[in-house]
């Protein structure tokens, strides 16, 4: 219904607000006419990654909010939170064309009055302490305190998160069942180059040789999943295998790991629902990627 009135009076602009109670105002307006709330949760420097989900938001709710906040909790020391490619004016014109009803892009204080040694944090733990988390100590909590905070800041029907975060994705599913916050989570499947590597604000991080390099990490992934549905049992060899061809292939592997989907533990014999996770260096880029393989 709503499509339709907006297709007969021509898209709203887009609004943009920066705080807390203006964002809040326009929420309370929507929720009162009955309106359901989407909120895509973002760093900025949009893709069409990110605007896939602002797509699948849109055909699921009347109102899309996206966020924009590069979150300094996330960023570990020697992180790249200072050097995060920041682009609000190029990101505010595509979500506009994505027909989003409104852009949050408050600054740091809006989010965090408090020094962080004082601020309330939410941590998730065990899921935040494995694989990228072991890397990024804090990443993960981080990335839960802020989502927190905006779903109460927002009060959405549902966020949506992509698969190509994997176990960002379950890390938000655990906290929002565990802190029972009324919100449904969507999980969004990865948006790829056509040469397979995925979408990412951290790909403008390579060099043109490197970026020719990069799609070698959905390759090597892809060709670990042809050999588990080949009835390969053996994922230790496997994992040490994929390794091995990641160096040879120029990049620095962190880790990459065989996975049960559900809960990313180590899968027992028999287990059927697998995702195989793989984080590596190429130049200045952490690149992450993830495939599931159901057998
Ligand atoms: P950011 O990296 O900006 O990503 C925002 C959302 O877009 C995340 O849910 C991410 O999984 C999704 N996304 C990124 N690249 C994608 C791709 N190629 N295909 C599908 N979805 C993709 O992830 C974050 O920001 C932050 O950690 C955040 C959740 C906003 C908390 O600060």
């Amino acid at each position: 219904m709503l499509s339709v009135v907006k297709v007969l009076l021509g898209n709203k602009e887009m609004q943009t607000v920066e705080t807390i109670p203006q964002l809040r105002k326009q929420i309370a307006a929507w929720r009162q006419a009955g309106e359901r709330i989407a909120l895509v949760p973002t760093m900025g420097n949009l893709h069409v990654g990110h605007l896939e989900l602002v797509r699948q938001a849109r055909q699921q709710a009347d109102r899309v909010v996206v966020s924009i906040f590069v979150n300094p909790l996330q960023f570990g020391a020697g992180e790249d939170f200072d050097g995060y490619p920041r682009t609000l004016e190029a990101d505010a014109a595509q979500l506009e064309q994505a027909d989003a009803d409104l852009l949050f892009a408050p600054p740091v204080d809006e989010v965090y009055p408090r020094p962080q040694a004082e601020q309330a944090t939410v941590t998730v733990p065990g899921l935040s302490d494995i694989l990228c988390g072991a890397s990024r100590p804090g990443h993960f909590s981080g990335v839960a305190t802020v989502v927190c905070k905006l779903f109460n800041m927002v009060q959405p029907d549902l966020a949506l998160f992509g698969e190509k975060d994997f176990q960002q994705l379950l890390v938000i599913r655990r906290m929002t069942e565990d802190l029972c916050l009324p919100v449904e989570i969507w999980g969004v499947p990865t948006v790829r180059e056509a040469d397979g590597l995925a979408r990412s604000s951290r790909n403008g991080y390579l060099t043109s040789e490197e970026r020719g390099r990069a799609p070698a990490l959905y390759r090597i992934l892809c060709e670990a999943a042809q050999r588990i549905q080949a009835g390969e049992g053996d994922y230790a060899t496997l994992e040490t295998a994929a390794n091995e061809k990641l160096k040879a292939a120029g990049f620095g592997p962190d880790y990459f790991s065989i996975r049960r989907a559900s809960d990313l533990a180590l899968p027992e014999v028999g287990e059927k629902d697998l995702v195989i996770l793989v984080a590596a260096q190429l130049g200045k880029a952490r690149l992450i990627d993830n495939l599931r393989v159901s057998l």
